[in-house]
């Protein structure tokens, strides 16, 4: 791949961005090597995976505004199905996904972000929509996502102002878990991802599903979705090492099956 690192390290894998001379934006290619990424990096062995940018600067600075004045609508439609596309895959991946964000995560970049399951933010990082500048809208999810995520109310100023927040405002409308300095944004994100691989992996997984699936369900149907997929549990080795593990006052040793 030329524009994606995979470093993996015990149950965490990072994947890289590495286009930092256009501040990581994100071309056709680099989505795809972002989507075989994925494919790398699901396996037994890795328990969570974290996403960021290479450089100082950016996250992802967007898609390439670049490619733009030579589409098509045909050609501009394809692209955002694409992107989309790997941001459901993000979004429907079995292991959580932690956004690092280390600085700009704007346009596209912040649409990635919100695919994630979970975001942390450097101190340097913004975030924004700000597609409406070029005179085009979010095109890789953020017209869904951000709602779902911030509110309407708050969505709808980013998508239709541009406005960029800085990470402390992100932080206080909810648009990422936590703030840290640079030098603490990958040890955080590592943290958090094992602290889920200490975790029964199918356990993780069909909680991932249950929010995902369920958001976009009544909460009946969610409710019922959550039964099912509670009762699944109680197929696995894990719960029953889980619960044994409770009951003779030590600590689990799960296998993921
Ligand atoms: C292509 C980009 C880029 C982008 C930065 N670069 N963002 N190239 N596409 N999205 C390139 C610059 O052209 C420049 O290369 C190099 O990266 C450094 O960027 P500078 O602008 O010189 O840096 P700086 O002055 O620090 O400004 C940083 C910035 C600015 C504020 C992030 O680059 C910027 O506004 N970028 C665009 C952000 C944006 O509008 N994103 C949304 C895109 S639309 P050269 O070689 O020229 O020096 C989108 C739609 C998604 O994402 C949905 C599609 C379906």
């Amino acid at each position: 791949m030329e524009f994606i690192r995979i470093d993996i390290s015990g149950p965490v894998a990072t994947i890289t961005i590495d286009r930092p001379k256009a501040l990581n934006a994100l071309t056709p290619q680099v989505l795809d090597e972002l989507s075989q990424a994925l494919e790398v990096v699901n396996t037994d062995e890795v328990r969570a995976v974290i996403l960021t940018g290479a450089g100082e600067k950016a996250f992802a600075a967007g898609a390439d505004i670049k490619e733009f004045p030579s589409f098509g609508p045909f050609q501009a439609q394809e692209f955002a199905v694409r992107g989309q596309n790997l941001t459901r895959k993000l979004e429907a991946f079995p292991k959580p996904v932690i956004a690092a964000i280390n600085g700009f995560a704007l346009g596209g970049g912040c649409e990635l972000a919100l695919a994630c399951h979970m975001r942390v933010a450097s101190e340097k990082a913004k975030l924004g929509q700000p597609e409406v500048n070029l005179g085009v809208m979010a095109g890789f999810g953020g017209s869904q996502r951000l709602p779902r995520l911030v509110g309407k109310g708050v969505a709808l100023e980013m998508l239709t102002t541009g406005r960029v927040l800085d990470a402390t405002e992100a932080l206080r409308v909810g648009l990422v878990n936590a703030v840290t300095t640079a030098e603490e944004l990958l040890p955080t994100c590592i943290k958090i991802g094992e602290q889920i691989a200490g975790k029964a992996p199918r356990a993780v997984a069909l909680t991932l599903e249950a929010v995902n699936r369920g958001l976009n369900m009544t909460l009946e149907e969610g409710l019922n979705l959550e039964a099912q997929l509670f009762a699944l549990t109680f197929t696995t080795e894990d719960m029953q090492e889980g619960t044994r593990a409770f009951i003779d006052k030590r600590k689990p040793k799960f296998t993921g099956k």
